[in-house]
């Protein structure tokens, strides 16, 4: 097959794992940075160039696209999506898993268990919000609904708090990404764990824990992670969260609670540093998966024709 694999980083150890599992399977693969591609949007005719040149013809894609190009990456993957090429992700299911807000609403729907969460744009109501997720002076996590590697999550120790930084970031914007407030899942605060689903099965999964007194995990923040086992319950939740967000390949991040497990957030292009802590090949099951899928599409639009 000729795959290409969208990402602006060619270096990343994630995109040269997924490049060599594709080598050794016999496929070409091409790395597109999808930051030099542009597309031309005609009638009957959704061409991309890559460098001055038509991108050429694909068998399938795999999208990397990073947080801070989400708009640009996703047009992009949205304009290979209409000449019919095969996407691991599609570029909705990227969208989505961008805004914790949109992902949390999907992801209740579909009956997953996720921390109570309440989003206002009035700091007024604050008091009545906060007894919401537990009342009393509890300290509550405050979230940006866009944000990545923990930098938009802030612990707030009390009402007093919680108002104050609410006020400051809701100054002078009316309509900026949405703040959440969320009920703080003490019980194991600085822990979380990362199951990474390829194709409806958990192939690898760890815990992270921060190394000193912060409450945020990431591994961009310190943190440290660990290969764990999960229980059914959890591989379970993390399968049904990336199903709900209709991405095949999908980082789960939940946390241990008193009423089990809770999903945070799913990402959409999650890293491959999982492999090096659990010795599991992620790369591998995802080229695996792409195969599979890619060409069963053919067959089904040959079926369609
Ligand atoms: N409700 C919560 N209760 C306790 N800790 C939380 C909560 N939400 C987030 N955290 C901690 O903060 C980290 C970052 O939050 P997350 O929602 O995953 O955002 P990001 O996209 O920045 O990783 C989590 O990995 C977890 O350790
Ligand atoms: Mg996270």
């Amino acid at each position: 097959m000729r795959i290409a694999i969208l990402s602006n980083g060619p270096g990343n150890y994630s995109t040269k794992r997924l490049k060599e599992e594709a080598q050794q399977r016999g496929h070409e693969v091409k790395v597109i940075k999808y930051r030099d591609c542009y597309a031309s949007i005609e009638k009957d005719n959704p061409a991309v160039s890559y460098k001055g040149k038509d991108l050429g013809t694909f068998d399938a894609i795999i999208p990397r696209i990073a947080a801070y190009m989400t708009r640009y990456g996703t047009a992009i993957v949205r304009q290979l999506e209409m000449q019919g090429v095969y996407s691991l992700s599609s570029s909705i299911s990227i969208v989505r898993s961008r805004d914790k807000l949109r992902s949390l609403q999907l992801l209740s729907k579909a009956g997953v268990e996720i921390p109570k969460t309440v989003v206002s744009r009035n700091s007024a109501d604050i008091d009545g919000l906060i007894d919401k997720l537990g009342g009393g002076n509890t300290p509550v996590i405050i979230k940006l609904a866009q944000s990545t590697h923990g930098k938009g999550v802030v612990l707030a120790e009390s009402k007093k708090a919680a108002k104050s930084v609410l006020q400051a970031f809701y100054l002078n914007d009316q309509d900026g990404t949405n703040i959440m407030l969320q009920e703080f899942v003490e019980e194991s605060a600085g822990t979380d764990i990362r199951a990474v689903v390829v194709g409806g099965r958990v192939v690898a999964s760890m815990q992270r824990k921060s190394l000193d007194d912060d409450f945020r995990s990431n591994l961009h923040k310190g943190g440290q992670g660990t290969a764990v086992k999960l229980t059914d319950e959890e591989r379970k939740t993390a399968i049904r969260a990336a199903k709900a967000m209709g991405l095949s390949v999908a980082g789960v991040d939940l946390m241990r609670s008193k009423r089990g497990p809770l999903v945070l957030e799913v990402n959409a292009s999650p890293g491959f540093g999982v492999e090096k802590i659990t010795g599991r090949n992620v790369a591998g099951a995802i080229i695996e998966y792409v195969e599979l899928n890619a060409k069963r599409r053919k067959k089904k639009d040959k079926v369609g024709a």
